[in-house]
């Protein structure tokens, strides 16, 4: 009901045309002019995995877990309950299994192989998506390889980026992920996939991934930061992830992700970055996806943790937002409980 309160020649109205309110003034309106939706379609939900027997909560990513190959398959069927429809793995490595041009990264037997092999075999609707890059498995933390002279090879890493994805692929990953940032990698693994046959394999690329300290988290989560060693090692990603201030030069990888044979292309982190997934959303017929990465995920837990925010509220928000700047897909630690949440539970 409208409350009237001022008579109705009173001269304290305002004569105005518009009043924006009035699509605000009960829930069912807002409801209906609502122009961007969260649902749980649009979410995929990264998973940590490792070679032990037992589940390991993360100190440094509360509520993220690094499962082992079975408690990894119990969580992607807990999610897919849940309405969670993707999943994307990453490995957390033995030391021993490291080496500089990261070999293991296209095991056959190799841990993300195996973690395939279970989820599909008991969770066949889910879609399976793999992280292409070396840095789980190279000795010196980099994503590429390390030159003696401390340069991250480009075209030395494609061609095992290249043998890394078709192992997944053949492992039978359903959307190949490669967050690398080497240059032409998505042509050449989309040329590698199609030579064997694997042309219904999709390619997400990370499109405009930058040199963020937001991922701190994870790395720490995934020991994958870069290392010291003899040699000199490059202590951060800045030669091949794009500089944070620049935004137009995203729309340049765009161009040539499109060109090459990218199904879904990625902005990474979200939350900062918002400007860029709709700059892509605007510049590309492709659907977009954007990952709220840990150090995104952390600071709405810690400040949920000392009661400064409301979890709820402000991880639905932050999501809410990536959605309305342009990304059809979110990756996201919230996953679950964002699932959970949208039901009506707490
Ligand atoms: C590495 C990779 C990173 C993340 C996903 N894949 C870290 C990095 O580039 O150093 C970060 C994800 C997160 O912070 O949640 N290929």
């Amino acid at each position: 009901m409208i409350v009237r309160m001022l008579a109705e020649n009173d001269l304290s109205r305002l004569d105005l045309a518009s009043r924006p309110r009035r699509n605000r003034r009960t829930p069912a309106i807002a409801q209906m002019v609502r122009e961007t939706q969260l649902q749980v379609e649009h979410l995929i939900y990264p998973l940590f995995v490792h070679g032990g027997s037992d589940n390991q909560p993360i100190d440094a990513m509360p509520g993220c877990t690094r499962w082992s190959l079975t408690g990894l398959s119990q969580e992607v069927g807990r999610a897919a309950a849940l309405g969670i429809r993707a999943v994307v793995l990453f490995p957390k490595v033995d030391e021993s299994l490291k080496s500089p041009t990261g070999d293991e990264a296209y095991n056959p037997q190799g841990l993300i192989p195996q973690a395939i092999a279970q989820i599909k075999a008991a969770y066949p609707q889910i879609l399976v998506v793999t992280d292409v890059a070396l840095d789980p498995y190279s000795s010196d933390g980099h994503d590429g390889i390390v030159s003696d002279e401390g340069v991250v090879l480009n075209d030395e890493t494609v061609a095992v980026l290249c043998k890394q994805a078709l192992m997944q692929a053949q492992a039978g990953a359903d959307i190949i992920a490669p967050s690398d940032m080497m240059d032409g990698r998505i042509g050449a693994i989309r040329k590698t996939l199609d030579a064997h046959g694997f042309t219904e394999v999709s390619l997400m690329s990370y499109c405009a991934k930058y040199a963020s300290c937001f991922y701190g988290p994870f790395r720490g989560a995934l020991d994958s930061a870069p290392k010291q060693s003899d040699k000199p090692i490059p202590k951060d990603k800045m030669s091949y992830q794009m500089d944070p201030a620049n935004g137009r030069e995203a729309l340049r990888e765009l161009r040539l992700d499109e060109q090459e044979g990218a199904d879904i292309v990625m902005v990474k982190p979200a939350g900062a970055y918002l400007d860029v997934i709709y700059r892509i959303r605007q510049a590309t017929p492709l659907p977009v996806a954007a990952y709220q990465v840990s150090g995104e995920y952390l600071m709405i837990k810690a400040a949920a943790a000392v009661g400064w925010l409301d979890e709820k509220e402000a991880a639905l928000e932050s999501l809410l937002a990536i959605r309305r700047a342009g990304a059809e897909l979110i990756l996201t630690y919230f996953a679950p409980q964002v699932a959970q949440w949208l039901q009506g539970s707490d």
